[in-house]
């Protein structure tokens, strides 16, 4: 892994930024996540795009995770949430953007749906990630499988009071979701996981420095041979 230190939160979205520019012209199928932490980063994509210092119109781009129940039109649905945040603004065409259908009839197959979706796409050049303070990435928590595909998961109780913050209460977060597999994820080209603040430093510490073991499902990133993780000091505060 390729570990790159930032500041802060507004040092770490730049850095993420300036990886992720450098290799934007050479990807054509660019893997999203939700939460709070790429946000940064995402601003400093639209403002590229705006003032046409980067371009956008070759990629499709394929998200890790969405909420079961929610519809696209539902304002908490993380297609909502990239709407909002990066495909408005980038002024992506509807069919070059992909998440996983939370109100698809068969949860289950819409899974394979998404994997062969994935697949017909040519794979995933580049994956952004989050991660969770549990070491979840996508919504696979603890306990997942290592090498599992896209599928229904459940959410780990400590995840729905994280992602509460963008719901009115707690008991509006949908307990279970459409994710990439582990499996899915490592299949990707390369990898590119951000991370900020003190509540991650334990995850980041266990992906990096623990064993490999599905207690921390980010430490299965260490098979893969093109990691980056972009992190600030916080983040990486508990690193030997
Ligand atoms: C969510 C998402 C993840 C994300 C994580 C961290 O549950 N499914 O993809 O990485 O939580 O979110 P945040 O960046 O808001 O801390």
């Amino acid at each position: 892994m390729h570990i790159i230190e930032a500041a802060d939160y507004e040092d770490m979205s730049l850095k993420a930024w300036e990886v992720l520019q450098h290799k934007l012209p050479r990807i054509q199928v660019l893997g999203l996540a939700t939460g709070g932490t790429p946000v940064g980063m995402y601003d400093h994509l639209i403002k590229a795009v705006q003032n046409k210092q980067a371009d956008v119109s070759h990629l499709h781009t394929v998200n890790l995770d969405e909420y079961i129940g929610l519809s696209t039109c539902d304002p908490n649905s993380y297609y909502m949430f990239m709407k909002e945040k990066l495909f408005g603004p980038l002024g992506l065409p509807e069919d070059k953007v992909h998440l996983p259908h939370g109100d698809a009839e068969n949860p289950q197959a819409e899974g394979k749906r998404y994997e062969d979706l994935i697949q017909s796409l040519g794979g995933v050049d580049l994956q952004v990630l989050g991660i969770g303070k549990n070491g979840h990435i996508g919504f696979n928590e603890p306990g997942s499988e290592m090498d599992g595909r896209t599928s229904v998961v459940q959410l780990a109780s400590s995840t729905v009071e994280a992602n509460a913050r963008f719901f009115e209460n707690e008991e509006e977060v949908p307990k279970t979701a459409i994710t990439m597999g582990i499996g899915t994820i490592l299949e990707a080209g390369e990898i590119l996981l951000l991370a900020s603040g003190k509540n991650k430093a334990h995850a980041v510490k266990c992906m990096i420095e623990g064993e490999v073991t599905s207690y921390c499902p980010a430490s299965a990133l260490q098979k893969h041979p093109k990691v980056t993780v972009v992190a600030d000091r916080e983040a990486l505060s508990e690193m030997n």
